[in-house]
């Protein structure tokens, strides 16, 4: 796990990055929201989950916790969400209804815990409304993004990601053109969909990202973004449906990336 940074007065943010060989990094994020009623936004990866149950301790007591957003059910962000669970008796769990069915299969869910919620409903976290949007590009039909409507930070669940060189803080901090091709690489690869669309219709759905007037963008597969960074950002978004395809590695390209892996994991001075 990379160590966790603050965005902002009341967000903090729990990364990590996946490592692709050849290729770069892929950010995996969760949330803090320091509201009255503190939110917890996914809960990282299963593999180190021991790292983010003490990130999450060292920005607030667990036990405070109101509410735990659970964007989708996809693994790199329900990763410790049985422990969290657990260690935030007081939390409710939002989350799409079938995402909470879905998990069900695999884990106890608390059901009785669980805060149903669709695109267009709120919760009161105290202080502020949290809004559930819808984000542009999906990679699961279960994603469901949050509008805090008191500072107008847009997390926007996997919309937005990127595969980037190197570990960042800043979107601010990426080359321009390294981010473009990052967001269209992790965007023809998670939302292969997009190919399909009509676009003058996908140019609505961007725009209606862009009436939202966010001023910060957070995405769970890229670094904090603040609002200024918008209209690049869904410029990248708008190339999409006509980019080229993604093919994903075959047996040899695999074999190749394990063997890079491996090189990786190697301690320094180990290789002859
Ligand atoms: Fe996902
Ligand atoms: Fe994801």
């Amino acid at each position: 796990m990379d160590t966790p940074y603050q965005v902002g007065p009341d967000i903090h943010v729990l990364p990590t990055s996946l490592p692709l060989p050849g290729v770069g990094i892929l950010p995996v994020n969760a949330y803090v929201i320091r509201a009255e009623e503190p939110v917890l936004v996914d809960s990282g990866i299963g593999l180190d989950s021991d790292d983010f149950m003490d990130a999450l301790a060292s920005i607030v007591d667990p036990a405070e916790l109101r509410w735990i957003w659970l964007t989708h059910d996809d693994a790199d962000h329900t990763g410790s969400i049985r422990r969290v669970m657990a260690a935030a008796p007081r939390a409710r769990l939002v989350t799409n209804a079938f995402a909470a069915l879905r998990m069900a299969t695999w884990w106890p869910v608390p059901l009785d815990r669980v805060h149903a919620i669709r695109v267009g409903d709120a919760i009161d976290a105290g202080d502020r409304t949290l809004r559930a949007v819808a984000p542009p590009l999906f990679d699961n039909p279960l994603s469901i993004g949050v509008l805090d409507e008191s500072t107008g930070a847009l997390f926007t669940v996997d919309a937005f990601g990127a595969i980037l060189p190197a570990v960042v803080e800043d979107v601010a901090d990426v080359e321009p053109e390294a981010l473009a091709g990052g967001m269209l690489g992790w965007a023809t690869s998670d939302s292969p969909w997009a190919h399909l669309v009509d676009r003058e219709r996908f140019g609505q759905v961007l725009a209606r990202v862009q009436d939202l007037q966010p001023t910060r963008i957070l995405s769970s597969h890229l670094p904090a973004a603040s609002g200024d960074a918008l209209g690049h950002l869904l410029q990248v978004l708008e190339r999409v449906p006509d980019a080229e395809p993604f093919v994903p590695p075959g047996y040899e390209q695999f074999g190749h990336l394990l063997a890079a892996l491996a090189h990786q994991a190697e301690p320094v001075g180990a290789s002859a």
